[in-house]
């Protein structure tokens, strides 16, 4: 990691330029370690001898990492599917039988005995055939005209419940979900599966089975489904509603570099932080390894096939994604930072420092550090470890030397121990750094120095009073994050994960769980900073799989691995106070569960013993059943709140997963109902944001809030989820493609429900009203106005539209207070005319926030409010920028869908735009966008030249509006 005062400490050491790229980075010190991310070519599709050094990629689109193809929208089923002809093969007349015969695949079957029945429809409806956990078979007849002769051709098979196997004339030519016992369902997805020619007969019949299994509810070919490619999105994706109809595929990745002569006697690596996924990686045409988990960060040495001076090194990297694998939008391609390091032959091996905090008082802290030394020189060398320990500024505290002989190719281990007085505890409030700098000197030279950040901190979970947190009980008000950073797709971005934590800091966030992966390094440096507590989480699944290309293909062979590997570079960060093993894991409960949860608990305990480990179980009472749960230390509880209550007393809890309450920004989903209005809980693919919906599994964030406080026993909670995602879009799919869980929406824009969080977990008083007040056509129909507060009362006022002119025509519509009722926000029916509502809320009787809302009259004028005015001429940094459609006098138009237009110019490109709505399919690379209830986002990133952006917004009908962001290196 690269800290302020690094290059104070390195000043008194020679600076020499060892290392030249094409791309001019530049490598200097003892150890370098850089950013290698800069002009990488990339090529969609599979390319024979993409390895080759030789091979010509000229042509290939050039582009720096972190990448992400897939939120892009490649039109990857264009290029697989030109000139492809496509047959809509469910409507029409069918045969279907109840149960299962592989030989019914045959094209020869006489299937006349069978029933005939007319698609799309359930087998329920079609067949009265209702029982669960069952198999049927569908065959039909497919003429495919003669004149398509050679050409490979598509079938659309529509939505099957649950999962398929598909043949073609006796071949099968797809499937989707998974058939028992590892049963997963597809009822979602539409079957598009492609014919190769070599099976079709051309200008004659050829015959269709298709086996269904169905687990519960409808089964067999139930609709007919529509093939929709907009924006980046499509209809077809394998992905389906999962990975919100963004593709995978495979893609490939190359870069050409020069290494100067000085560096002939140093070793060099590179490292990659993720690649999604399974990934091949080579070095001028050597396989260097292979490595399907795309969230594990690895690294590959490249020294012995290196080459020098003037000539040219390629490495390239293959990555294929194949869906389903994932059951949340994962993104593709190399969407985390790559670096390149090179160093002496003795050196810190990788992820070679181990800082530990044994004992800690007052007083003085222990700081146990464990450095692993490595020696690839030829021979023995007598090495001096000297490490000091400095503190934010650079300053030292104490320090220590150790010297050992190492052998050749081998690696040691020195261990040291400093006394750290009057320490500065790490804490949510005050999350002080420390850094350990370690040198390595043989023969009075330094070979190597490295940087470790760590904080002194005790923990710990109690069964009965919840999580202490340096002696002091601290509330775990924490959010599940995927990984994604909506509109930049799945590529990492520093700032963007920095804007992430800093809205849900403003809420009271104190937590972060990292659902369900390790997460890029970034994140866990900037909770470090920002003081959030981390779960870190291995894994959504084991060997049971949960996709049909899930991870479960994986996990024999490499689930050690990647969990070693995540602690390992993980275990320096004091943000961290848990590993989680997985979450959900369907051998929760499975005959031999206790074996299998205890053998990754024993893998962490031996990596690190200093840390808990949890599991979020879904099904507590298999998992203590099980006994899947016997081996944690703290027992995760999703949802499945009675068990708050079960388990009291037998087990340190936490709620590991919490609400999945579902709403949409700025949607209330009012109706008429006769006289009255209801809010219907979905409507045209929205969710209301009154706070009254959850899948079934599911609460509101309300109801959970209260059980949980109480509960104190718990140590808290992860609210399902921070922010919207792209994918699984529950309760809905196509055309949803982002969830409804997010407090904030996929902008970061807050939904009421941020409020209600900010009410129970943050001091500064605050108050929020909804709805919005533009309710045309609702006159005199009361509205259900909701206050969220953390004051004691709030009173309510109106002000007609006609009369504000004067500021006496407030009339109170009632003052009430959170102590008379048992929810957490308060009611009042009130008539819809236009006008303003206010909030006024009081504690010990005085007015100490307000919030207010008005009816606004047309769009008129676009506002840009940028987070950041400033940002760093570093080609990384981002301004996010606010586009609100505002009436003449500034109000928010709450149902604006006006499209703006961006136009922008100097040091700045477009690095993504939004606008929060799960139903929107325009691209997210893109100069322009709709609002979505009067908001849109655009996102600016950096050049590195100092200078302006200039950026210009424009609609038709609208005034336009111009910023000016600077850059500053
Ligand atoms: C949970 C699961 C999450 C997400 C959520 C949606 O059961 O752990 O990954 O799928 O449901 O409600």
């Amino acid at each position: 990691m690269r800290i302020k005062f690094r290059k104070l400490f390195f000043n008194s050491i020679i600076l020499l330029a060892v290392l030249i790229t094409l791309s001019a980075e530049v490598f200097s010190q003892v150890r370098t370690t850089d950013v290698f991310t800069k002009e990488w070519h990339f090529k969609f599709g599979d390319v024979k001898d993409g390895q080759n050094p030789t091979l010509d990629d000229s042509n290939w689109r050039l582009l720096d990492l972190p990448h992400d193809w897939s939120i892009e929208g490649l039109t990857q089923s264009e290029s697989l599917q030109k000139d492809v002809p496509e047959f809509h093969i469910v409507k029409g007349e069918w045969k279907f039988s109840e149960g299962d015969n592989m030989l019914w695949k045959n094209p020869e079957l006489n299937d006349s005995a069978w029933q005939t029945v007319e698609l799309p429809s359930t087998w329920e409806k079609h067949s009265n055939y209702t029982t669960d956990n069952v198999y049927g078979w569908y065959r039909r007849e497919l003429i495919v005209p003669a004149n398509l002769k050679g050409k490979d051709i598509f079938i659309n098979a529509g939505k099957i419940d649950d999962a398929d196997e598909t043949y073609f004339n006796g071949i099968k030519v797809g499937s989707m979900g998974s058939y028992p016992p590892q049963y997963t369902t597809a009822w979602d997805n539409l079957r598009y599966y492609k014919v190769p020619h070599e099976i079709i007969n051309y200008g004659g019949k050829n015959s269709i089975a298709v086996r269904v299994f169905d687990g519960i509810q409808g089964g067999g070919i139930y609709d007919e489904g529509e093939k929709v490619i907009e924006g980046p999105f499509e209809s077809t994706s394998p992905g389906g509603s999962g990975t919100g109809y963004l593709n995978g595929g495979i893609g490939w990745y190359r870069k050409v570099f020069k290494l100067s002569e000085d560096i002939k006697d140093k070793r060099v690596f590179i490292e990659f932080d993720g690649v999604y996924m399974n990934s091949d990686v080579w070095i001028n045409g050597y396989h260097l390894g292979n490595r399907p988990y795309g969230y594990s960060s690895f690294q590959y040495e490249l020294t012995q096939h290196l080459k020098f001076g003037n000539e040219k090194n390629v490495i390239a990297v293959k990555v294929n994604v194949q869906q389903p694998c994932s059951r949340w939008y994962s993104g593709a391609g190399i969407y985390r930072n790559v670096r390149l390091t090179v160093t002496d032959p003795i050196h810190i091996a990788h992820w070679g420092t181990y800082v530990t905090t044994p004992e800690v008082s007052e007083d003085e802290a222990t700081v146990r550090v464990k450095t692993k030394i490595r020696n690839q020189s030829l021979s023995e060398k007598q090495v001096t470890l000297e490490t000091v320990v400095v503190d934010e500024s650079g300053h030292e505290i104490a320090s220590d030397n150790s010297v050992q002989k190492v052998q050749r190719d081998s690696t040691n281990i020195f261990e040291q121990f400093i006394k750290i007085p009057k320490p500065k505890l790490w804490s949510v409030e005050n999350p002080t750094i420390y850094y350990v700098q370690s040198k390595v000197l043989v023969n009075g030279n330094i070979v190597d120095s490295y940087d470790t950040p760590f904080g002194i901190r005790t923990f710990e979970f109690t069964v009965d009073k919840g999580f202490f947190l340096n002696g002091k009980h601290v509330d775990i008000k924490g959010v599940c994050l995927h990984h994604d950073l909506g509109s930049l797709g799945a590529a990492v971005n520093k700032r963007a994960i920095e804007r992430q934590l800093e809205i849900m800091k403003n809420m009271g966030c104190n937590a972060i769980r990292t659902s369900h992966n390790p997460p890029a390094p970034e994140l866990l440096d900037l909770c470090d900073l920002m003081g959030f507590l981390v779960m870190d989480e291995a894994f959504d699944e084991w060997k049971r799989n949960k996709t049909k290309y899930g991870y479960g293909q994986f996990f024999d062979e490499w689930g050690e691995k990647d969990l070693v590997d995540m602690i390992r570079r993980d275990k320096n960060h004091p943000s961290i106070i848990m590993w989680s093993i997985g979450n959900e894991i369907p051998e929760q409960d499975n005959d031999n569960a206790y074996e299998m949860s205890k053998r990754l608990v024993d893998i962490c305990y031996r990596e690190d013993p200093t840390r808990p480990v949890t599991s979020a179980c879904n099904t507590p009472e298999a998992a203590v059943k099980s006994g899947f749960s016997k081996p944690l230390d703290v027992m995760g509880i999703n949802y499945s709140m009675p068990f708050y209550q079960t388990l009291k007393g037998q087990a340190k809890l936490i709620a590991s997963e919490t609400a999945s309450a579902v709403s949409t920004r700025g949607e209330y989903n009012l109706v008429k109902n006769d006289d009255t209005l209801k809010i219907e809980k979905e409507l045209n693919n929205q969710c209301t944001s009154y706070d009254i919906t959850s899948p079934g599994w599911g609460n509101t964030a309300e109801s959970t809030l209260k059980t949980v406080k109480s509960a104190p026993w718990i140590a808290g909670e992860f609210v399902w989820t921070g922010f919207d995602y792209i994918g699984e879009p529950t309760p809905f799919s196509w055309p949803s493609v982002s969830s409804y869980f997010g407090i904030v929406d996929l902008c970061g824009f807050p939904k009421d429900r941020y409020y209600l969080y900010q009410s129970q977990w943050t001091e500064k008083p605050m108050v929020h009203i909804l709805p919005h007040w533009n309710w045309k056509g609702f006159e005199g129909k009361e509205i259900p106005v909701w206050c969220y507060s953390n004051c004691e009362s709030v009173e309510l006022f109106f002000q007609p539209e006609a009369d504000q002119t004067s500021a006496e025509n407030w009339k109170s519509l009632g003052e009430k207070n959170f102590s008379d009722i048992d929810d957490l926000h308060l009611v009042w029916n009130v008539p819809y005319s236009p006008g303003t509502l206010k909030a006024v809320a009081k504690k010990n009787g005085k007015i100490v926030s307000t919030d207010e809302v008005h009816t606004a009259g047309d769009p008129a004028k676009i506002i840009l409010t940028p987070d950041r005015t400033e940002i760093n001429a570093d080609g990384n940094d981002l301004s996010y920028i606010k586009v609100e459609i505002v009436d003449e006098e500034g109000r928010v138009c709450p149902d604006a869908d006006n499209r703006v237009k961006f136009d922008i110019n100097g040091e700045g490109t477009i690095a993504g735009v939004g606008n929060g709505n799960p139903i929107s399919h325009e691209y997210f690379k893109a100069n322009e966008r709709k609002a979505f209830n009067g908001l849109a986002l655009i996102i600016i990133q950096s050049t590195e030249e100092n200078g302006e952006i200039n950026i210009t917004a424009a609609s038709d009908g609208l005034q336009e509006s111009s910023i000016i962001i600077k850059t500053k290196n």
